[in-house]
Formats: C-alpha cells, sequence, structure tokens
C-alpha cells in the first residue's frame, strides 16, 4: 500500500452541489485509485451552525449517498463519520493550545460565516479550523483535496503541524499538501458571478444540486445570469468583468476536461444562450447518473448506516494509533 494518505471532508449541511462536486468530490474519485483515501462526513463541523437534529441526520446520510453515487469506492477506501471517532475532538483539544490565536483571527471564512455579528457566532465556529487540522493530521495525510476556499484553513494546518513539531522537537506530523482543482476551484453562484456556489444561499436557483432533476438543470441553467456579448477570449482578459461568462465556461471546461482556451476557440462568436444549450446537456450528462444513484442509495439507508458505520470502525483504527503516540509525545500519561 502507497503511503500517499488522503484525508477529506465535507460537511453534511443542505444539498451538495456542483461547487462541492468539481471542487472536491470528483477528485476523490480521480485520487482513490492512488492513494488510501480516507473520506470524512463532517458532522461535527455541521454543528457550528444552528441545526435540526431531524436536518442533520438526513444530510448526513444524503452526503453519504452522494460519496458513494459519485464513485467512491468502499472496496479500496474509507467513507465515515467523524463524530465516531473520538480521537479527532482530542486531538483537536492538544493542537488548540498550540495554534495562536492571532492564527485563527486571520481566517477569512471565520469573518464571512459570522457576518457583522461576530459576538453572536458560537465559538465552534471560530475555531473549526483547528478541529479540521486535528481531521488531517490525526491521519497524518499528506494530500488533502479542497475546493479554493479552504486553502487558508489548509495553511493554517500546516503552521499547526510545524509548530507541534518545532515545539516537541521532532517530526511526528506529516506536513499536507493541499489538491485544488485548476479549473473550477471555485465555482461560483449562477445569480451573481462574484459569490461562491454555496448550500447556505437562499435561491436554490443559485446552484446545481447534485439531485436536481434533468428539468430543474435545463431550467436553472437557462435563468443563470450572463451577459448580452457574444463569446470571446476577452471573458478572461485581465480587466475583464465579466465574472458569469468566466463561471459558465470554466464549469462547461472542468465538466468536458477540456483546457480554457479550447472552450473558448470551440465557442468563440457564438451567444450565451447557444453555449447554454450545449452546458444544459453536459450537466444533465454528468449530474444525472448521480442523482439517480443518490436516490437507490437512500431507499437502503440501513445499508447506508452498515457502510458509515464499518468505515467509521477502521478510521478509528488508525486514529487511535495517533493519538496513543501524541499523548506520549506531549507527556501525558
Ligand atoms: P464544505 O462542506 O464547505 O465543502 C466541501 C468541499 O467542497 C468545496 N467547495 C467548493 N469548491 C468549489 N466551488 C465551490 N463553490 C465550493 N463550495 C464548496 C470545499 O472547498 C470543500 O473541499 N471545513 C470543510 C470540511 C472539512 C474538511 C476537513 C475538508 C472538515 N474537515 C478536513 C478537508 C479536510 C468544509 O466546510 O467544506
Amino acid at each position: 500500500m502507497s503511503n500517499k494518505r488522503v484525508l477529506s471532508g465535507i460537511q453534511p449541511t443542505g444539498n451538495l452541489h456542483l461547487g462541492n462536486y468539481l471542487g472536491a468530490i470528483k477528485n476523490f474519485v480521480a485520487m482513490q485509485n492512488e492513494f488510501q483515501c480516507f473520506f470524512m462526513l463532517a458532522d461535527l463541523h455541521a454543528l457550528t451552525i444552528k441545526t435540526q437534529p431531524k436536518i442533520l441526520n438526513e444530510s448526513i446520510l444524503n452526503t453519504a449517498a452522494s460519496f458513494l453515487a459519485a464513485g467512491i469506492d468502499i472496496k479500496k477506501n474509507i467513507i465515515f463519520c467523524q463524530s465516531k471517532v473520538s480521537a479527532h475532538t482530542e486531538l483537536s483539544w492538544i493542537l488548540n493550545c498550540i495554534a495562536r490565536v492571532g492564527w485563527l483571527s486571520r481566517m477569512t471564512q471565520f469573518k464571512e460565516k459570522a457576518g457583522s455579528n461576530k459576538e453572536k457566532a458560537s465559538v465552534g465556529l471560530y475555531t473549526y479550523p483547528i478541529l479540521m487540522s486535528a481531521d488531517i493530521l490525526i491521519y497524518k495525510a499528506t494530500h488533502v483535496p479542497v475546493g479554493d476556499d479552504q486553502k487558508q484553513h489548509l495553511e493554517l494546518c500546516r503552521d499547526i503541524a510545524m509548530k507541534f513539531n518545532s515545539d516537541y522537537n521532532n517530526d511526528y506530523f506529516v506536513i499536507p499538501e493541499p489538491i485544488i482543482p485548476k479549473y473550477a476551484s471555485r465555482v461560483m453562484s449562477l445569480r451573481d458571478g462574484r459569490k461562491k456556489m454555496s448550500k447556505s444561499e437562499e435561491s436554490d436557483l443559485s446552484r446545481i444540486n447534485l439531485t436536481d432533476s434533468k428539468d430543474q438543470i435545463v431550467q436553472k441553467i437557462k435563468k443563470a445570469k450572463t451577459d448580452n456579448d457574444p463569446i470571446s477570449e476577452n471573458i478572461f482578459s485581465e480587466n475583464s468583468t465579466r465574472y458569469e461568462a468566466q463561471n459558465l465556461i470554466k464549469i462547461y471546461s472542468n465538466l468536458k476536461s477540456e483546457s480554457l482556451d479550447t472552450v473558448l476557440n470551440d465557442f468563440n462568436g457564438k451567444t450565451f444562450s447557444d453555449f447554454k444549450k450545449n452546458l444544459s446537456e453536459l450537466l444533465v450528462e454528468k449530474i444525472q447518473p448521480i442523482s439517480k444513484k443518490i436516490k437507490q442509495y437512500r431507499s437502503e439507508d440501513k445499508e447506508l448506516i452498515n457502510v458509515i458505520n464499518t468505515g467509521s470502525e477502521k478510521a478509528n483504527h488508525t486514529a487511535e494509533k495517533t493519538i496513543l503516540d501524541i499523548k506520549k509525545i506531549v507527556g501525558l500519561l
């Protein structure tokens, strides 16, 4: 078995969307044969924002079903629940004592999520990147596939790992590398090309969900905001403000596995209404099989729970060893 190891996770909150797919899950599937992979349902992270227990429960199962439907093979890899491996939270406390307050206060995602009322945000939302670091370091992951919005959290994780190694004068922690897709590392909202596509955005028209039907996909792309100019190279010129156009072209390029230049060449001079037909067809071709499989997996929740429990047992096996080592290193009995 290769000693290259992947850990990544997704918060089970709301519907997984095209951003999660292109930014993360597609890469999970691409890496699963080369690496030993741990794919995590980050259910403890989902508690950082107020959520209804029933909805959280459903989202955990939906996210597990989405992993399987997207093609994660559990014969080779592990799908597990963060809350079922207690070593994550144990390590998180130790790392809380390594990380510096100044490091956390620079995290832009906290500022975005907490909004103007920081005092009312949960402490968990503030310290969440430390739990995320524990998720990664407890498996000594060498590679972490994520979208661009998690890059800063990965840098923090690297800083924490280096400080731990230096404070305790060893090289116990592997310093993990982020794996961020070249195109579509930040898929933007279909309604506003300056905002990230997100589960929490109120309008469902802003995102393509992995559970959307063919008609929903076609409608959402039809209604997606664009400009009136035809497709041309200037979409990506330095001063371009054609954000929505950039987003749709990047989505197409990623799904089709073609470079931006090739796509721009193929559609040069065409209108966005022409392009949207092609984009809808491509999206339907890629997303429909996933959404059908999600439904199938959800019709057998017992099986799904079995997959999670088996994966969590395996994850526990690895994580337990790390936490024992770390306790020894820091001087706990
Ligand atoms: P989460 O649940 O917000 O997102 C899951 C993954 O999807 C990516 N992503 C996107 N990529 C491109 N465009 C978008 N619009 C978009 N929206 C989301 C994210 O970058 C992420 O890769 N904290 C993490 C979950 C987590 C984790 C971890 C990840 C917990 N522990 C350890 C990696 C390693 C989160 O909230 O992701």
